[in-house]
């Protein structure tokens, strides 16, 4: 694992995505607020995402409509302002669908594409000021399914209360290189609890420890403050 501080840790991310984009790797996007700087630098580069495809770590079960929709503000911000001919496939997970349907839909396109251990090149992931990360929250019977890559949510553990449709701790172990982008003061005690020596085990975003691949959380000052 490697922990960077720096002023403005959006710009990496920017970086790290179209990097990914412009090899065709298999990027998972994350919802949340904190991420869409980063996706509006991205979409300024003017790289060509064509042969690279999207994928979300989690989604609420709204319509893509939706203000509440991690889709729309990821298209929003990224997706929808790269020039048509340079855009990547995407798959959206189908929030409308409902928890059970629409992580099942989404498991099975998972599989079909990348197999049971997706090895995504770049996943990126938030936390929350309750250390949950994806749709994972703390104390939550879905931080321990093993079995499936994708789970429905019915009861999320903060706002907005809705349910959800989450990648699980297999499906995020799987992949090459994930990336936390954490940023603001009320965010460091849930950096403490995911990522501290030792971290604490009640946060799903300690158990984030890709097998195969490589860690790396980038946080701004104030996330970092907690941090020795
Ligand atoms: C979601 C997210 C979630 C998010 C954190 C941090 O659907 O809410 O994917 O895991 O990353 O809650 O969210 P903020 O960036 O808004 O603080």
């Amino acid at each position: 694992m490697e922990i960077r501080v720096e002023e403005n840790p959006a710009a990496t991310v920017s970086t790290l995505l179209v990097d990914t984009a412009k090899a065709g790797g298999n990027i998972v996007l994350t919802g949340g607020s904190t991420p869409k700087l980063a996706y509006e630098m991205a979409s300024r580069a003017g790289a060509n995402w064509s042969e690279a495809t999207v994928w979300f770590s989690d989604e609420r079960c709204v319509p893509p409509e939706s203000g509440q929709s991690n889709y729309r503000m990821a298209n929003e911000a990224l997706l929808g302002r790269l020039s048509r001919d340079t855009r990547p496939t995407v798959h959206r997970m189908e929030g409308e669908l409902g928890p059970v349907a629409g992580a099942a839909g989404y498991e099975a396109l998972v599989y079909e594409h990348l197999g049971g251990q997706p090895q995504w090149d770049l996943l990126l992931l938030g936390l929350g000021p309750d250390a949950h990360c994806a749709s994972l929250f703390p104390g939550k019977p879905e931080v321990s399914e093993r079995r499936h890559l994708v789970t429905g949510v019915p009861l999320a553990g903060m706002e907005p209360q809705v349910p959800r449709i989450t990648l699980t701790l297999p499906a995020l172990n799987s992949a090459r290189q994930v990336v936390f982008l954490i940023t603001g003061a009320d965010k460091a005690v849930a950096v403490k609890r995911a990522f501290a020596d030792p971290p604490d085990p009640d946060s799903p975003a300690a158990h984030v420890r890709p097998q195969g691949g490589e860690l790396l959380v980038l946080l701004d000052p104030a996330a970092a403050k907690e941090l020795t």
